[in-house]
């Protein structure tokens, strides 16, 4: 079983540049530091008026390098980091250092050192939209995408500091660290077509309440980010949660069972040919609002019982479409009870839906949680892991995917 997480033990010099956005970079290094990486903290000057250089070394157990001319240091700052870093990652990345980089100049400590570099470069622009599009910045960009020496992730379209919206805010912090985790993973899925739907159903009682689920989406966006990170085709059908779109995956938002079940099946065509494996994390409401109301009910209007209807089954519907083993079918299953009221659980979803794989967990270890302590409930003994982080259950997961459509393959 896979269980090591992509970054865990890369060593990753992130260099913050001087961008109002520099105080992701130490939400960014908290989520290196737990995913088990080295960080070696590099600032500009500029970066270093934004965020504090203490915050930067307290969170990565590792001093802050900024000076190149620094005669404490024995030997050259820039080549030692560059020798030692997995991936140089600069985040944020400033207009100017783009132009920088894209010149070849060396005349700060982060450009000698991505000058210098063996490793992968990242960097995530962030900036004033009108900067961002600006002729110059553009040129800066297609220069470096030319010279193929620096990933750029982002920047996505958003408000940013001066509150304007356009393209330039930096991409969030999660998107990046997925971003630097798709460098170092193997492309073993590429070709693979993913559908993952994630989140919870809301279903509308009226245009203010609803009746939803404690579902936070994380394991169906960590099973989406580790499925793009690792070279395949990724359709995310999300309930309404408030996580950044992963790297690389096409979104379409849902909002209650209904409108999930009409995107899923567009996203599998109609005779389920458009994907080779659907993951439902999902947590879809068995039941709706019978009658809806199109304006807010007021105090006292409100029925004192609610009539609902029952929702479709979405993943049992599909399963009895599904005419041979493709796509394959994973489904997810939330108990409450005991471990082996869990097992029977699954095995129940497992035969009554006709899916493939079960991933059952009790709602203590999964909802709303980073990690989840999983038993993957197949038609052989039952596999009990150990709590482990999400992104790394989305790996053992999509490991066993990768394995049953290369048994359908013979
Ligand atoms: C308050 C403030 C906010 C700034 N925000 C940005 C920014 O978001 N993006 C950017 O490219 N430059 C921004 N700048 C300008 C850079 O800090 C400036 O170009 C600096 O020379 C960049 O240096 P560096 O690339 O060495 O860090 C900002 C400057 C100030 C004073």
């Amino acid at each position: 079983m896979r269980v090591s997480d992509p970054l865990s033990g890369r060593t990753i010099a992130l260099c913050v540049t001087g961008s109002v956005a520099a105080y992701k970079a130490a939400i960014l290094a908290r989520i290196l530091v737990r995913a088990g990486a080295k960080v070696l903290p590099v600032m500009t000057a500029s970066g270093a008026r934004f965020v504090g250089p203490v915050t930067l070394s307290g969170i990565c157990g590792e001093p802050v390098a900024s000076d190149m001319w620094d005669a404490s240091f024995a030997g050259e700052l820039h080549v030692s980091l560059a020798e030692r870093a997995d991936l140089v990652a600069i985040v944020p990345a400033t207009a100017d250092v783009l132009a920088r980089l894209a010149q070849g100049r060396a005349d700060d400590l982060v450009t000698a050192l991505a000058l210098c570099a063996r490793c992968p470069v990242l960097a995530a622009p962030a900036m004033h939209p009108r900067m961002w599009g600006h002729p110059a910045t553009q040129r800066n960009v297609a220069d470096l995408a030319a010279q193929g020496r620096v990933v750029l992730v982002g920047p996505v379209e958003g408000e940013v500091a001066s509150g304007e919206v356009g393209t330039g805010r930096m991409a969030e912090p999660e998107a990046i660290a997925s971003a630097m985790a798709a460098l170092f993973s193997p492309r073993d899925l590429s070709g693979m077509r993913v559908v993952v739907t994630a989140g919870p159903t809301l279903e509308d009682i009226d245009p203010v309440r609803f009746i939803g689920n404690r579902s936070s989406g994380k394991m169906g966006f960590a099973i989406a980010a580790r499925a793009a990170a690792r070279g395949a085709d990724v359709t995310l059908v999300a309930g309404p949660v408030s996580l950044p779109s992963p790297a690389g995956v096409r979104r379409v938002d849902v909002r209650g069972a209904m409108s999930m079940r009409a995107a899923l099946w567009e996203a599998l065509g109609p005779d389920l040919s458009r994907a080779d494996a659907l993951v439902m994390a999902a947590a879809v409401a068995d039941h709706r609002p019978a009658n809806p109301s199109a304006t807010k009910l007021k105090k006292g209007d409100e029925p004192s019982t609610l009539a609902l209807v029952g929702n479709p089954d979405l993943l049992g519907e599909i399963g009895a479409a599904r005419a041979g083993k493709r796509p394959v079918l994973v489904g997810f299953a939330v108990e409450t009870g005991d471990q082996d009221a869990l097992v029977a659980y699954g095995r129940r979803k497992l035969a009554e839906k006709r899916v493939d794989l079960v991933v059952a967990n009790q709602a203590s270890d999964s909802f709303d949680r980073d990690d989840n302590r999983a038993t993957l409930v197949t038609e052989g003994p039952p596999e009990a892991l150990p709590a482990i982080p999400k992104t790394r259950l989305a790996d053992v997961v999509l490991d066993r995917v990768k394995a049953l459509l290369r048994l359908q393959a013979h």
